[in-house]
C-alpha cells in the first residue's frame, strides 16, 4: 500500500484499511452493529483509562476471521480515546530495524494498530517485548565483541494488534496483551441492520425483502454484505432500476456466481475436490490445497471458516472430512447443471 498523499505520515505507516469503505465505516460505538460483548469490555476499559487521565489503554489483540470489524473497532477506540491512530501490516514489519523506525515515529498517546500480527517477523518480538512493557526500545549496534546495547525511551502508545490466526501469535506475545478480544460472525438479523444502514448512506432504495437476500447470502459477515450490496447497486443502476427489489437481488447474484448459500466458485472447487478426489476425506490440508490449486492461506482464511460455520466441512484430528450436508449439496447443484 502507498503511503498517504499529501500528509505528514512517513512511508512506513500504511493507508488505513480501504476494503472496507471509508464511507460505511461506523463512526461511533453506537453506530457500530454487533459484538455487543467486545464492545461493553471496551468501552469499560476506555472509560477507566479517561477517568484516570491516561491517553494510554492497555495493549489489545483482537482476532477473528476477514472482515468482522478489527480494523473498524481500532480506529473507534482511537476516536474514543481521542488519540491517533498509527496503521502497519504485519508482514511489512520485516527486521528489527522496521520496527525500530515504526516505534520511534509514534507521538505520545499513539495507537500503533498492526494488522496481521502474526506475520510479523518473529526476529522482531524481542523488540517489542520491552516497548510493550516499559516504553523502551533496546537497539543493538555492530556485531561481535564491539556490539553494545542502545536504550532509548519510546513515547507510551497503545498496541493494538489484530490477527486471523491466534495460534500463530507466540504465546509470549500474546501474554503481553492486557485484553484478548475474539470477534464472532454476525447474526443475520445483525446483517440486516448493517445492510440497512449502508443502502441509507449511498442513498439505495431498497425492499425489505431484498435486504433479506442479500444477508442471507453475506456469510454472515459485514464486509461480505457491504461488498454485495454494492454490486447489487451497479447492476440496479445499469438497468436504470431506482428502487432495488428482491427480484433484481437475484439477478445480481446468480451473474455474480453466488448462490443460495452465499457459495462462490472457489469455495465450491474446495469441495469439489475434496469430494471427488479424496472421497470426502479425511485429507490434509496440504494435500486438498494443491489439488484445489489454492494457497494452504487462502483455504484456512477464505473458504473453510464458513464451509466449517454451515456444517458441509469438518476439522478432524486425520484431516478435513466432506459431510453428508455438504454431499447433498453438490448433488443437487450438479443435477440442476
Ligand atoms: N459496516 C461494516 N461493519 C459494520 C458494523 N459492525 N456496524 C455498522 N456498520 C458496519
Amino acid at each position: 500500500m502507498s503511503p498517504q498523499k499529501g500528509k505528514n505520515v512517513s512511508p512506513i505507516f500504511t493507508e488505513e484499511d480501504k476494503t472496507l469503505d471509508l464511507a460505511l465505516r461506523p463512526q461511533s460505538f453506537r453506530e457500530y452493529i454487533g459484538q455487543g460483548a467486545v464492545k461493553k469490555n471496551i468501552r469499560v476499559i476506555t472509560e477507566a483509562a479517561k477517568k484516570r487521565k491516561d491517553p494510554c489503554i492497555e495493549h489489545l489483540l483482537f482476532y477473528g476471521e476477514s472482515g468482522l470489524g478489527k480494523t473498524t473497532l481500532s480506529y473507534l477506540v482511537a476516536k474514543e480515546m481521542g488519540t491517533g491512530i498509527r496503521t502497519v501490516a504485519g508482514p511489512s514489519i520485516k527486521k528489527s530495524g522496521d520496527l525500530a523506525a515504526i516505534l520511534t515515529n509514534l507521538r505520545e498517546g499513539d495507537i500503533l494498530f498492526v494488522d496481521e500480527i502474526h506475520r510479523m517477523n518473529k526476529s522482531c518480538e524481542e523488540i517489542i517485548y520491552p516497548a510493550m512493557e516499559e516504553f523502551k526500545l533496546n537497539l543493538i549496534i555492530g556485531k561481535g565483541p564491539m556490539a553494545r546495547v542502545m536504550n532509548l525511551k519510546l513515547p507510551r502508545f497503545t498496541l493494538i494488534g489484530a490477527t486471523t490466526r491466534l495460534a500463530l501469535v507466540s504465546s509470549p506475545l500474546r501474554g503481553r496483551f492486557g485484553g484478548i478480544f475474539r470477534l464472532d460472525i454476525y447474526s443475520i438479523k445483525e446483517i440486516e441492520s448493517i445492510i440497512k444502514r449502508s443502502a441509507s448512506l449511498l442513498e439505495l432504495e431498497i425492499e425489505k425483502e431484498a435486504i433479506g437476500t442479500i444477508a442471507s447470502r453475506s456469510r454472515f459477515n459485514p464486509r461480505v454484505a457491504n461488498r454485495l450490496l454494492k454490486r447489487v447497486r451497479d447492476f440496479a443502476e445499469v438497468g436504470d432500476n431506482r428502487r432495488i427489489t428482491k427480484k433484481e437481488v437475484e439477478k445480481a447474484l446468480f451473474f455474480l456466481d453466488i448462490d443460495h448459500m452465499g457459495l462462490e466458485s472457489g469455495d465450491r472447487k474446495v469441495l469439489e475436490t475434496l469430494l471427488k478426489k479424496f472421497n470426502g476425506g479425511p485429507v490434509g490440508l496440504e494435500s486438498l490445497a494443491i489439488a484445489s490449486l489454492e494457497e494452504e492461506e487462502t483455504v484456512i482464511e477464505i473458504y473453510e471458516p464458513y464451509l466449517i460455520q454451515i456444517g458441509f466441512i469438518q476439522r478432524t484430528s486425520r484431516g478435513r472430512v466432506a459431510t453428508e450436508k455438504a454431499k447433498k449439496y453438490l448433488r443437487e447443484k450438479n443435477s440442476k447443471k
